[in-house]
């Protein structure tokens, strides 16, 4: 087997020589004391290009999902989301575990609440009731398959916030994708929030990292809980270095992937027992079905080099990122075809 090509997340991705060796030598200081400088100008730049005061870097995006509910809610308090919202489906239920927070799951389509869904899911002030506090989104949307909100989307829902005063919040862990595609700024997109997540280590290649970003206020208390949660680091200058290097060299290259995720799914639709909608495919992951076991098709993928997750019942996951070549969506898709001749 030459290479294993490897589509299970683009979480996957490995540094590159010169992403090590700029690692190596990046300037470092403590971070908990504030003094790192390679952090200090990661979190300015990543301030600057999503058009917010301030950043802090933690060390992944599920702590910075939240610690941001922690800093926009109270215990007691109810976020409004959609149901199959990473921080609802693949967080450990930490809003309730650690912030005393209740999620409100809401039937979305492709990612996306409706302002009237968020309107009827709100509460009035009673005793009763949790505290309708926090509206939030996920952009791009993982599990509805890389899914973009659109600007006029999202426009729509912070009015509603407005209205009802409730917090907005996005999950960016795959902002940078969302901007790729809709071919606008970060900052556009992270306008509308009160605070934005984003990570480093997912389509940009960086192999640890995530941000959030809000208002200087918010980012002082996000500081406090960084360190209650257990994620203030040290010479973290090292992998912050990588994280500058992606957003600098890695950014741009996104749209490749995006082009080799439409690929493989035109490819994939030509395959009998499975299905897909190449239109469906608007960033970098692709979800299909097939009717055979998830697992023997797996096995008989990875059997011959080919990595993929199952992704709820009948579904099939497969993520394009940096180290995923041209010429390797060619080899999945003939590998997948042979894969269900065989299951
Ligand atoms: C939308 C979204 N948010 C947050 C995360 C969590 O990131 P991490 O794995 O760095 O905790 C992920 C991970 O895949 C994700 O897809």
């Amino acid at each position: 087997m030459d290479k294993i090509i490897d589509l299970r997340s683009d979480t996957v991705t490995k540094p590159s020589l010169t992403m090590r060796q700029i690692m190596a030598a990046a300037e470092v200081g403590d971070d908990v004391f504030g003094d790192d400088p390679t952090v200090i100008k990661l979190e300015r730049k990543t301030a600057e290009l999503l058009g917010k005061e301030a950043a802090l870097f933690v060390p992944s995006g599920t702590m910075a999902n939240q610690i941001s509910l922690r800093v926009l809610c109270q215990p007691g308090d109810e976020v409004i989301c959609e149901r199959k919202a990473h921080i609802v489906f693949d967080e450990v239920a930490a809003a309730a575990a650690l912030s005393g927070i209740m999620l409100r799951p809401i039937d979305g389509e492709s990612g996306r609440l409706s302002p009237e869904q968020i309107r009827d899911a709100y509460h009035q002030p009673d005793i009763h009731r949790p505290n309708s506090r926090l509206v939030a989104l996920e952009n791009t949307h993982n599990r509805a398959g890389g899914k973009v909100l659109d600007l006029d989307y999202q426009n729509s829902v912070v009015a509603v916030t407005r209205e009802l005063e409730l917090g907005f919040y996005l999950d960016g862990a795959r902002l940078w994708n969302a901007a790729i595609a809709l071919k606008v700024a970060p900052a556009q997109i992270a306008a509308p929030f009160d605070m934005v997540s984003v990570c480093f280590s997912k389509g940009l290649g960086a192999p640890i990292g995530s941000a959030v970003c809000g208002s200087r206020e918010s980012i002082l208390k996000a500081r406090r809980i960084r360190k209650m949660f257990g994620g203030g680091m040290r010479q973290v200058g090292i992998i912050a270095s990588a994280a500058l290097y992606a957003l600098e060299n890695n950014y741009a290259r996104l749209q490749d992937d995006h082009d080799r995720a439409k690929k493989l799914a035109n490819g994939l639709v030509q395959i009998d027992g499975i299905q897909i909608n190449p239109e469906d495919i608007q960033t970098n992951i692709v979800i299909f079905r097939i009717e055979k076991s998830q697992t023997r098709f797996l096995q008989k993928m990875a059997d011959r080099g080919v990595l993929m997750v199952a992704f709820g019942k009948e579904l099939i996951r497969a993520v394009i990122h940096l180290d995923i070549a041209e010429e390797d969506i060619s080899t999945a898709v003939s590998v997948a075809e042979q894969a269900i001749k065989e299951c």
